[in-house]
Parts: structure tokens; C-alpha cells; sequence
């Protein structure tokens, strides 16, 4: 996660931009449930509490509040951003979270370790436990305040990790408060959204917009001005402000919506002006003004005027030198849908090879951004297929597999003719399907390749295609009938050749424990396991031959053959001990102490104290239920409950 510091320069790193830093008017109220959420993370009971309503209403700003408060209270304030208009990598927030807390880099260490160690879903428990607790540990320091803005922007890995996060709270010195955009959370938030205390914000009270216009008019208005604009504002704070820069402007209407209002401040603007805008929306909320020059192709100097009169009437504000930020983000929104489709696409196209370029010298561009421009410029060319992919690999390599399956939807939707690619494609899907805990999606996924491969003559695919079925088929129920076909295929079309490839054995392996798990045919099973083990030891492939032992141990497994399944559990613990499996290892100590027991021989016990010391230390669910179950003193008054 540290690697992207340097990213942010170019993107939301200091809250976002809410027209000022005033105190907020007319939410006494709010204000007040926030100072509470506050003072419960000073209290040692954290709690979440989430703001939401529509674009303009007035979330950021109670955020905002909600920080200068936690500060004089003695909390820490830790900001992150969902990324206005898609494209986010996986995990931003929580990236900035951390950034703000500086344990960033403690992060990226111990997910690089899980990541290398670990399979997939055990690999992302690790590390949603490890920023939990890092965070929770922090808390003990000195407590904390996370502000989660835009959360209906943020990635879904982010989400499920907030979910993990909130069930914690309540023992930690550490509050959350979040804002959406209403009306309701979308699906990965709604989880969340149960725990929390949801406050929607209405309009603001006459008194208040009389206020936010006087901020703008820089004299109060009449009481009968007011009166109109609030009842045709509805006291939403961002129209209110729209409205009476157009009443200081002259004009005498009132637009019936922010986003009419938009587009009359808009239409007051020079052609250059909004030419700048348009390409600085797609670009994003924050932007270096050369970037604009450049995907416009145009001078730097009338394109510094161009952005000087849109910072002059209020829509971009200054950033950082040479660089500009929207004033609200439903600017840079209006500004963007109101591209037609063909020049969208052409400044999508356009940005991308800036930044492409740019990453090329070595700027810190996310491949995630890279590939939603290409997608957005067209999302059928060999660019959008080409980073997607890209973008689904560093995804997955980060433990974001939702995002990592988002982008594989990408890349499949632009893959073209090639039906390697297509296949390829298909089964990076699958996989990240399944990695996520989509079972019956990656299945039907792999059924898919598997399809695409067979009518190729494509051997390897297919062999790919029915080991990711059998991986699903070894956890979630799926029909026999279908694994036995599939993998019987696959291992028919791959060539019998001597020192047969890896692939093959693994095929055979495979095979060997489906006919053995579901008793379809136990003398062919035990038969291919064996071959495949030969094979496997002539062929010196430790990984390989450790699946092919795990398949012998199935294969063989009936009454009076423990003494030979000993033997083959002894091996495969000292093969996970060379190749640092930890789960391999921990299902060896399993599969020899249940093979001891059979053999009514004590040194089970040994192998079962093994079993449970490195079940309880993964803190994983799955590993600590079956370490719990087999320990037979579980904790008190659980032993005598099966009875
Ligand atoms: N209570 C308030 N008092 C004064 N000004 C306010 C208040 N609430 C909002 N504003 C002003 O209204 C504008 C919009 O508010 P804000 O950015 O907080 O809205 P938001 O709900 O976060 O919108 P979005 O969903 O687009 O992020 C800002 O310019 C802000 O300064
Ligand atoms: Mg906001």
C-alpha cells in the first residue's frame, strides 16, 4: 500500500473542497450526535455513525467539523476518500487512513508477507485482522476519529473491511464517521450501514440560508429573498450558494435545480474556459494544470487564463502551484455529463496516453486509473484489455479481488477475437471469483473456459478450466458427475508424454479425489493417485507431488489402510515444511494425528497438539472451529454440551 504515496499529489489528500472552512450553520443537532460519536472513542467505546443524504446537502462540512472537534477532544483525526468517478485502486481509503496515522508502511509489510504465504481467503482474514488491530492497538496510544467521506465511492474491498472493522469498534477507543450519497447504501454498504446509526441531513432553516447567502452577496438579503430562495432551494446548501452567485451576477430567476443553476454559472463562462473544464473533469477532482495543456494539446499560457477565469468564478480553487481542484465535486460531475459521449471518450483516450507516458518516466500512476481511461475510451480496444488486465493483476497481488474481478470483467469484455485470450481471460475471472467468495459465479466461470477450450482444442486450457472447478468442488458443493467429466476430458486431451507435465499430474490427482470423496470408483481413484505420485517423484516437483500425496491420502482412505496413509501424511508434512505451506502443513498434522488415532497409537496426541497450536495461531475462523472441535475441552461447559 506505501508504493502509493506519491499518488496521492495527484489526488483527494486533504479533506475535500467544501467552500470554505466556516463553521457549519443550522445543524445543532448533528453536531451534537457527532460530539457524542467523538467522545465515545475518547470514552474506550467506539461506535459509527453515518451521515448521508444528497450531493450538496452538507456532509463534508459536518465532517470537517466533526475533526476539529475530535482534535480538541484529544483524538486523533485519520481521513479517507472514496475517488469521485470511479477507477479507485483497492483499498483508498483505508490507504489514506493509515497514511494519516503513519502506519502505512507497517501495513504494506505484513501484507506482503500474508499475501506470499497465504491462500486467498485466508491471505485477505489475515489482513483485514492486521489493520483491525493495528488500528485498534493505535487507538490505546491515543484514540481516533476515522472520516470516511463518499463512501458510496469507496471500493467494495474497503467496504467489507470497514464491516470488519465496525464489529471491533465497541472495544476500541476509535469512532467512524462516514458519509453517502442517499438515497439508500448500495449493496457492500447496506452491511454496514446495519451497525450504524444513519442520520439523513434535510434542508437547511431559513435563518441559515439567509447566512450562506449573506457569505456570498456580502450583505444579508431582504426576508422575502430569502424566504423565496429557501423554499425553492429546499435549504440544500450548495443550491443556496449556486443561486446567489447568480443573484450577485444579476440574474432574477431561481433555476429549479443545482444542476439548472450549474448550467447557467457555466454558460456565463468563456468557450476556452469550459473547453479546460471538460478535460479537467475527466482527468479528476484534482489536477496539475500542465496535464490539461497537454491532453488538449494546447499552450500552457492560454490554458493558465482559461483555468484563472473558472477559479475567478468560483469553480476551481487553487491547489497546489501549477495545480487546481474542482470547488465541489458536483462541479467537476456537471462538468463531465455535459460532454457529449464522442469528446468524452476522445479526452479518456487522450489522458490515458499522458499518463501512460507519465508512468512511463516513472510517475507514480495507478494502473487502476490507467485502465479506466483506456475502458472509458473505448471498451472494446486492445488498450482497455491490455490494462485491465494489468490493473486485475495488481489488484489481486493487493488482496482486492473484487476489484481484481471488476477488471477482469474489463479485460474480458475487450478481448477480442483470440480465443486464447478469451480462455485466459476467462479463467483469471474465474478465479478472482472465487478468491472473493463468489463459489457459484467462479464455477459457472470456469464452465465457460472450459467450453471455449474444448471447441479450441486448447489442452492446457481445459485442464486449467477443471482444476479451478475441482479447487470450488473441494470446498462448496458441486455436482460429481460434472468435475469426473470435466477433469476426465481434460486429462484425455492433454498428451501422455513421458515425464508427464506438471499439469497433468495435478489433472490426475485431482480426478483420483473425486472418484475417491464421492466413492464413484475407489479402485481407479487409488490407481491414478498412485501413477500420479510415480510420476510426480520421478519428476522431482515438490509442489506437485505434494498434491498428488494429498490425493493418495483420499484415495486410500478406508479401514485398515491408516499404517499407509501414515507413511504418506509423514511425507506430505515434510514436504510443506520445505516449500513454507502453512495450511498444507497444518492439514498434514490433521491427516497424520486421525491416522494415528485409527492405529490406536499415543503419538496422535502429539501430532493433534501440533494440529491446534498452528490452527490457533492462523486466528482464522475456519482453522480455529475445527481446532476448537477436536481439542474436546473446548471452552467451559462446551464439552459436555454435544452429549
Ligand atoms: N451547515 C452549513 N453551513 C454553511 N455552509 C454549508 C453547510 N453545509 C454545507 N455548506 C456549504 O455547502 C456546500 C456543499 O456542502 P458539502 O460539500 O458539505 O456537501 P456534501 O453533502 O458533502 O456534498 P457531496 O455529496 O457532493 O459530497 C459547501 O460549499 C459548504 O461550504
Ligand atoms: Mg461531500
Amino acid at each position: 500500500m506505501a508504493r502509493q504515496r506519491t499518488v496521492a499529489s495527484r489526488h483527494a489528500h486533504v479533506p475535500p473542497a467544501a467552500g470554505g472552512d466556516a463553521a457549519p450553520v443550522g445543524r445543532d443537532d448533528l453536531l451534537g450526535r457527532l460530539r457524542r460519536a467523538v467522545g465515545e472513542a475518547v470514552a474506550g467505546r467506539g461506535l459509527i455513525v453515518l451521515l448521508t443524504g444528497e450531493a450538496g446537502i452538507g456532509k463534508t462540512t459536518l465532517l470537517k467539523e466533526a475533526a476539529r472537534y475530535a482534535e480538541g477532544a484529544g483524538a486523533r483525526p485519520a481521513w479517507g476518500w472514496g475517488w469521485p468517478g470511479g477507477g479507485a485502486p483497492g483499498y483508498w481509503p483505508w490507504i489514506q487512513v493509515l497514511r494519516a496515522l503513519g502506519l502505512d508502511d507497517q501495513l504494506s509489510r505484513e501484507a506482503g508477507e500474508t499475501a506470499a504465504d497465504d491462500a486467498p481467503a485466508s491471505a485477505r482474514f489475515q489482513l483485514f485482522d492486521e489493520v483491525t488491530s493495528l488500528l485498534l492497538a493505535e487507538s490505546r496510544i491515543q484514540p481516533v476519529v476515522v472520516l470516511l467521506d463518499d463512501l458510496h465511492a469507496a471500493d467494495e474491498p474497503s467496504l467489507l473491511l470497514l464491516d470488519f472493522l465496525v464489529r471491533r469498534l465497541p472495544a476500541g477507543a476509535i469512532s467512524v464517521i462516514g458519509t453517502y450519497r442517499g438515497p439508500g447504501p448500495g449493496p457492500a454498504l447496506a452491511a454496514v450501514a446495519a451497525r450504524a446509526a444513519v442520520l439523513p441531513l434535510a434542508g437547511l432553516p431559513a435563518g441559515a440560508v439567509a447566512q450562506l447567502m449573506a457569505d456570498v452577496l456580502g450583505e444579508r438579503p431582504a426576508d422575502a429573498v430569502t424566504a423565496t430562495v429557501h423554499r425553492r432551494t429546499g435549504g440544500s446548501p450548495l443550491f443556496v450558494q449556486q443561486v446567489s452567485w447568480l443573484l450577485k451576477d444579476g440574474q432574477t430567476g431561481i433555476p429549479p435545480g443545482v444542476r439548472e443553476a450549474l448550467a447557467e454559472r457555466f454558460a456565463a463562462l468563456s468557450t476556452a474556459c469550459t473547453a479546460a473544464l471538460g478535460a479537467a473533469a475527466v482527468i479528476g477532482g484534482r489536477f496539475p494544470a500542465g496535464l490539461v495543456a497537454r491532453t488538449l494539446e494546447q499552450a500552457p499560457e492560454p490554458m493558465a487564463e482559461a483555468l484563472a477565469e473558472a477559479a475567478r468564478a468560483g469553480v476551481l480553487t487553487g491547489d497546489a502551484p501549477g495545480a487546481y481542484r474542482f470547488g465541489h465535486d458536483l462541479f467537476r460531475e456537471f462538468a463531465y455529463e455535459r460532454l457529449p459521449a464522442a469528446e468524452r471518450a476522445g479526452l479518456h483516450l487522450g489522458t490515458g496516453r499522458q499518463l501512460e507516458a507519465d508512468r512511463a518516466r516513472g510517475a507514480d500512476v495507478p494502473l487502476a486509473e490507467l485502465a479506466g481511461h483506456f475502458v472509458r475510451a473505448d471498451p472494446g480496444s486492445d488498450l482497455a484489455h491490455e490494462y485491465s488486465a494489468a490493473a486485475a493483476r495488481e489488484a489481486d497481488g493487493r488482496l482486492a479481488y473484487e476489484e481484481a474481478a471488476r477488471h477482469w470483467e474489463r479485460a474480458l469484455a475487450a478481448a477480442g477475437e483470440s480465443p486464447a485470450t478469451t480462455t485466459g481471460t476467462l479463467l483469471a475471472l474465474a478465479q478472482s471469483r472465487w478468491r472473493m467468495g463468489a463459489g457459484q459465479a467462479a464455477g459457472q466461470t470456469y464452465l465457460t473456459a472450459a467450453g471455449l477450450a474444448r471447441r479450441e482444442r486448447d489442452a492446457v486450457g481445459l485442464a486449467r478450466a477443471a482444476l479451478g472447478l475441482h479447487e470450488i468442488g473441494s470446498r462448496i458443493w458441486w455436482p460429481a458427475g460434472q468435475l469426473v467429466t470435466v477433469l476426465s476430458e481434460a486429462l484425455d486431451a492433454l498428451p501422455e508424454a513421458p515425464g508427464a507435465t506438471p499439469l497433468r499430474l495435478r489433472v490426475m490427482g485431482s480426478l483420483a479425489r473425486v472418484l475417491a470423496w464421492h466413492g464413484l470408483d475407489p479402485p481407479r481413484a487409488r490407481a491414478l493417485a498412485a501413477e500420479a505420485v510415480t510420476q510426480a517423484r520421478a519428476a522431482g516437483d515438490v509442489p506437485v507431488l505434494a498434491a498428488c500425496l494429498l490425493a493418495q491420502h483420499n484415495a486410500l482412505w478406508a479401514p485398515g489402510t491408516a499404517g499407509e496413509r501414515r507413511a504418506v501424511a509423514a511425507e506430505l508434512a515434510a514436504l510443506a515444511g520445505q516449500t513454507r505451506d502453512r495450511e498444507l502443513l497444518i492439514e498434514a498434522h490433521l491427516l497424520a494425528a486421525t491416522d494415528l488415532l485409527e492405529l490406536a497409537d499415543p503419538a496422535f496426541r502429539a501430532e493433534l497438539d501440533g494440529f491446534t497450536r498452528l490452527a490457533d495461531a492462523t486466528s482464522q475462523p475456519r482453522f480455529r472451529y475445527a481446532a476448537l472441535a477436536r481439542r474436546g475441552s473446548g471452552p467451559p461447559g462446551a464439552r459436555h454440551r454435544r452429549a
